[in-house]
């Protein structure tokens, strides 16, 4: 599939739901969310024929993600059901990890091969300060898990945020002993998290890329080590998102940054987003919506082909600028990153 910028587009994000068992200050308003009513949320049967039509215009990979995936009901028989698609290559989850060391096996027998697991600090009052009040020892075990029944490659994604002050040195370094890819994403200051509400954080609290890569190899150099150094792509772990992957010498995984801000990838985007209840998302930032679950429960495969034409033609060149307003008012739980 092409979209209307000479984009390939085959990579599809489904969330699966709203919910989390977390309720991480950047992505959640505290006292939850407004509960979505069960019918308006995409049936399994719905998701898969959405994929296998998908799958028909070119999609190649599918991502599960949330709120939280894993709290759905089911998930894993969607997953068996989603992988046997044919035409789907890769499909991959986003989860916080917290129930991964009680599913991992499920999932893996199920026909999912990686995952990748939101992280943003080891230190245990700061993870749960970030999340609300969630145990760091869970998500430290479902990655483990992850490891020990074989995913790979298992990615732990950190929000990056300026007034968090977390140790990224310390993160960096689980990819040594360990075949972890950790990566480093730029806080995007989108939804409540944007200074109303959740965190109350701003631009302000956006952290460079770069700026946390130099801060990482200016402490190797004081401890006498080295720093790290570009990977090249045989290195790189499989994927299909817009990391750039670096490495410590000698590691078993690598250190990729993510930075929709400060060098965005809108030009090599691939992607477009499902959320819960069937909306379908040309852009991460942006809050233009067509309505597909309409045509999944009423319409032919060819209306459903339709809706997704028309998503790649209106799939923006490249996103707002975030810098002074939000571009979405859409909490990140309702799109799943
Ligand atoms: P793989 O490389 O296939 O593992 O996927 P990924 O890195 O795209 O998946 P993941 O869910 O781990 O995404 C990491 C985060 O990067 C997302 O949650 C977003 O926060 C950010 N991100 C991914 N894709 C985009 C995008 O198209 N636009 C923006 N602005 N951010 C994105
Ligand atoms: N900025 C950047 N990343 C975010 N995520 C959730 N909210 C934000 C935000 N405001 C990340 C999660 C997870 C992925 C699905 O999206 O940490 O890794
Ligand atoms: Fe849940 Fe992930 Fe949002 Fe945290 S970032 S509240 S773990 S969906």
């Amino acid at each position: 599939m092409k979209d209307a910028h000479g984009r390939t587009i085959d990579y599809l994000r489904i969330s699966l739901t709203d919910r989390c068992n977390l309720r991480c200050v950047y992505c959640m308003p505290a006292d939850g969310i407004a509960q979505v009513a069960h019918d308006d949320v995409l049936r399994y049967d719905e998701i898969v024929r959405l994929v296998s039509v998908a799958a028909q215009m070119g999609v190649r990979r599918v991502r599960l993600t949330g709120g939280e995936p894993l709290v759905r009901k089911g998930v894993v028989d969607l997953v068996r059901a989603v992988a046997q698609v044919p035409g789907i290559e890769d499909v991959s989850l986003t989860t916080n990890g917290i129930a991964l060391a009680r599913m991992a096996e499920g999932l893996h027998d199920a026909g999912l091969h990686r995952v990748n697991v939101s992280l943003d600090t080891l230190d245990p009052a700061d993870f749960r300060a970030i999340t609300r009040g969630g145990d760091v020892n869970q998500v430290l075990a479902g990655i483990d898990a992850a490891l020990a029944v074989g995913f790979n490659p298992v990615k732990v994604n950190a929000v990056a945020v300026r007034s968090l002050h977390q140790d990224y040195f310390r993160f960096a370094l689980l990819s040594v002993e360990k075949p972890l890819h950790v990566r480093f994403i730029e806080y995007m200051p989108v939804g409540d998290s944007a200074g109303c509400g959740g965190a109350g954080w701003g631009p302000e609290d956006v952290i460079p890329c770069d700026e946390i890569r130099q801060i990482i190899n200016d402490r190797c150099a004081q401890e006498g080590l080295e720093g790290l150094v570009p990977v090249d792509d045989s290195h790189k772990p499989t994927g299909g998102g817009p990391a750039r992957y670096y490495q410590f010498p000698g590691a078993l995984g690598t250190v990729g940054f993510i930075s929709p801000l400060s060098r965005h990838f809108c030009g090599d985007c691939n992607r477009l987003r499902i959320t819960s209840t069937g909306g379908l998302r040309p852009c991460l930032f942006s809050d233009s919506e067509l309505d597909l679950r309409s045509v999944l429960r009423e319409g032919s495969d060819d209306e459903v082909r339709a809706v997704l034409a028309r998503a790649l033609h209106t799939k923006p060149e490249e996103h707002e600028e975030l810098d002074h307003a939000r571009a979405t008012e859409t909490n990140m739980n309702a799109i799943g990153g």
